[in-house]
Formats: structure tokens, sequence, C-alpha cells
């Protein structure tokens, strides 16, 4: 192990909320003393910032804690962070005698002084759960990307019997108005062109995410708002209503529905159903009709038979997504439907988890190619492969390829003109005015 760290590392894995952890324990290591590793350089400091959702996502935490031993036996100082960390704290250290610190997600604020006792050999833990009061400790944002993700709401209360966040995150809590507001200014004043906020429910955000997003949107030199993630039974009107009067609100919907299945979904305790979902989805068209809608699907849910899976294929059918995530069910240590009976078999879920892909990327390609012929304007986010190629994202989050000489941040008018099953090309007119 390493005594007195100078060089860090932090490394994330899962959803877009540990990628806004892992960029703020990266700050705050930063105004400890501490340096960020350069590429391919070993750091005397390796956070791995954890995900629990699926077994493989965990299992993945520990094979690479293995790969941490360098070829002359030292290793660098490890601290375990993230929702396995969490979830796992006395089995990990005992799983991975290599391990010195264990951090959860709401308690990362104090990983500098952690590093500093670790230094003197002992082994440290904090999976502590004060609400909130790691945003305070955090330093202000002084370094942003193009699309930076702002985090309003933390926590889940659902409880659907297949998920560890309620466990790993803990109870739902909403960031004051006053600091999302703040951090915004601080991100667009260092660079963001784009917010996209997040949260495990974040339509459940308490003040109103409708209002919050008015707020954002009269902030100079922001052009675009997304949300990520939404639940269906959070979808409110003044949402939805938002959809079709903010400007800045990008016509994107992201809404697991998980199942097409009501029987199914009651077994998930999802507390929406079909019906509502569709319902749901007719509205935000109709507040927005060229909305791209996404989602995420869990195939082989314990008791789904192929008539309950074929209505998940209908249900893909009937909302025609833009995009969606699928997966197969994997139990998690602890949640009600890991005891449950009618576990499916790992070739079943292949086929079916198969035949969804198939499914789900034929409404993909559909809905890329509806866009060939629109007038719209992408924001660059980096390089492409070939020389003078970048890519940037349409309003509807679709990846666009097109030949200019533009920085990241740019914004470029172009014109939609081809389409493939993962991204679009574009022709473009000019650079917008920002
Ligand atoms: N808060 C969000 C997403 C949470 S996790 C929501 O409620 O939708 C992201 C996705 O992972 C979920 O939407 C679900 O599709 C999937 N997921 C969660 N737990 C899972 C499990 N045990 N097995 C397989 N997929 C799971
Ligand atoms: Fe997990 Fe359900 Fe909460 Fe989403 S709503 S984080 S799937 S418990
Ligand atoms: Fe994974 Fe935790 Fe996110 S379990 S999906 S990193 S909230």
């Amino acid at each position: 192990m390493n005594a007195n760290p100078k060089t860090f590392r932090v490394k994330s894995f899962g959803c877009q909320m540990n990628v806004y952890d892992g960029e703020r324990m990266a700050e705050l290591l930063a105004d400890s003393g501490m340096s960020a590793a350069g590429d391919g350089d070993d750091a005397d400091l390796v956070v791995l910032n954890t995900c629990h959702i699926r077994e493989k996502a965990a299992e993945k935490a520990y094979s690479d804690i293995g790969r941490l031993r360098r070829e002359d036996g030292s290793r660098p100082l490890i601290a375990l962070a993230g929702c396995v960390a969490q979830a796992e704290a006395a089995e990990a250290k005992a799983r991975s005698p290599m391990i010195d610190i264990v951090v959860g997600p709401q308690a990362y604020h104090r990983l500098p002084e952690m590093v500093a006792a670790a230094e003197s050999g002992r082994r440290l833990v904090d999976t502590d759960m004060p609400a909130l009061s790691k945003f305070d400790a955090l330093p202000a944002r002084r370094r942003a990307s193009p699309s930076a993700f702002l985090t309003v709401q933390e926590g889940c209360d659902k409880f659907c019997t297949y998920c560890v966040v309620p466990y790993t995150r803990g109870a739902e809590i909403s960031r004051p108005a006053g600091d999302i507001l703040a951090e915004a200014r601080a991100l667009v004043d260092a660079g963001a062109v784009e917010l996209v906020l997040l949260g495990q429910n974040v339509n459940a955000w308490a003040g109103g995410l409708d209002r919050l997003i008015r707020a954002l949107s009269t902030i100079d030199g922001l052009e675009r708002i997304r949300y990520t993630t939404s639940h269906p039974a959070d979808m409110s009107d003044a949402l939805i209503a938002a959809h079709g009067e903010v400007d800045k609100l990008m016509p994107y919907l992201h809404l697991p529905v998980q199942s097409g299945s009501d029987r199914m979904l009651r077994a998930m305790n999802r507390s929406h159903s079909v019906e509502s979902y569709l319902r749901t989805i007719e509205k935000a068209r109709a507040a927005r009709p060229d909305i791209a809608i996404s989602g995420d699907f869990i195939v082989g849910f314990p008791g789904e038979t192929e008539a309950d899976f074929e209505a998940t294929l209908q249900i893909v059918d009937a909302v025609r997504y833009a995009s969606a995530y699928s997966f197969k069910y994997s139990a998690r240590p602890g949640t009600p439907a890991a005891a449950m009976e009618d576990q499916i078999s790992p070739e079943i879920m292949d086929e079916r988890l198969q035949r969804l892909h198939l499914r789900i990327a034929e409404h993909q390609l559909a809905f890329n190619r509806s866009t060939i012929g629109r007038d719209t304007a992408i924001l660059v986010e980096r390089k492409g492969r070939r020389p003078g190629q970048m890519i940037g994202k349409s309003p509807w989050l679709q990846s666009v390829h097109v030949e200019a000489a533009a920085k990241p941040g740019t914004m470029l008018a172009v014109t939609l003109t081809a389409a493939g099953p993962n991204s679009m090309s574009g022709a473009v007119h000019a650079a917008v005015a920002a």
C-alpha cells in the first residue's frame, strides 16, 4: 500500500449518478492537494466507484481490485466507493484484504480525511447516510463538459421488488432549489451548454420538477435541459406541459416501464399499470408531438411466462421507442424478488432478451429514419473516428456525425441526412449564435 498518496484515479461504474459522484470525488481529492494520475500512469490512490444493480456489475468491482496489484508486488491505496461499498461493506473487507477504505455514496465528502487516516495503516469504513450533508461539504464546481450532470434528487422510496437502489442510496431526498441553481450557474460558467438533471426518481423532486426546469431555463448560456430517470407514477401533468412550453427542455423522455404485463408489474411493485403508462406517453406526445421516448425493460422476472413476455413485445410496438435498455433479471441479495418462486432459467432469459433486443432495434431504426430531413441543432461533444469528423447530440439524443471544424460545446445548425441503427449523419449549415 502507498503511504502519503500524491496521485489519484477515480473509476466509475454504473449509472449517471455514479459518474456525477466520481467527478465530485475527483474535485474533492484535487482540492485536498492531490493530482489526477495521467492516462496509463500508476496512481497512488485508486477509487473504485462501484455499482450494485446487477450481479455482473457488482462482481466487476472485485475483479478490478485484483488487477490493481503491480508487477513488483506493490499496490495503490484502494478505496471502495459507490453502491457495492454501501451494500457490502463488511463482506467486501473480508473478500478483499486489499481494500483500505470503504466509503458509501452519501459519505464520500469524508474521503480526504479517510485517505489521510489510512496512511497510518488503519482500514476505514464510512457508510453513514446523513441526508444532504455531502453536498454542503463539496467544493464549488470549476470544470464542466458541454453536457454536464447535476444531481437534484437522490434515493428511492419505491421499493420495486427486484431493486437494490433503496438500500444503496437510501430514502428519497431532494436538494434545495437554491443549491441546484447555484451549482447550475457554476457549471454553465465553467463551460456547460446542457445540463442533465439526475435523480433515481428525478421527477419526484420535491418542489415540482417542472418549476425547477422553468427556473433553470432562465440561465443565460444554458441551451439545453434534460432529466433522468423518471418513474411513471410521478409523471405529473405540469411536467408534461413543460415539454410543450419550455424551449430549452429537450424532446426526450426516459420512462422505464420494465414489463408490458400487469401481472409482472404488480409482482415488481411498480405502482403503475400498462394502461396508465400508455396514457402518460399519449399525454407527452400531445404536449410535444416529436418527443422521443426511451425506456428500460427487465426480462425473466420470477414467474414471467411466454404470454407475459409477449405482452412486453406488444408494449414496445405500442410505444415505438426511440431507444430502450433491456436487462436480464438478476436476483439481488436482500430484495423480495430474490426469494420468489419460479426463477426463470438463464436459457429462457437469453432467448427473450435476444427477441426483445431485435424488436427494440427495429423501432430505434424506424425512429432514426423518421427524423431524416429535419433541420435542427446539435451540441458538439467530441471528435469522430475519421479526420475532420465531429459527433454531437440532436435534441432527440441521437449521436449525429458531421464534417465540421467545431469545438466541443459548439451548437451547430444541421440537416439530418442519413440514419443508422445507432447514429445519424448531418450536413452543417452554420454555427448557431448562442
Ligand atoms: N430509478 C430508475 C432506474 C433504476 S436502475 C427507475 O426506477 O426506473 C436502472 C434499471 O436497471 C432499471 O430501470 C431496471 O430496468 C434495471 N434493473 C434494476 N434492478 C435490476 C435487477 N435486479 N435485475 C435486472 N435489471 C435491473
Ligand atoms: Fe429501483 Fe424501482 Fe426505485 Fe427505480 S423506482 S430505483 S427501479 S426501486
Ligand atoms: Fe448502480 Fe448505484 Fe447507480 S446500484 S445503477 S450505481 S444507483
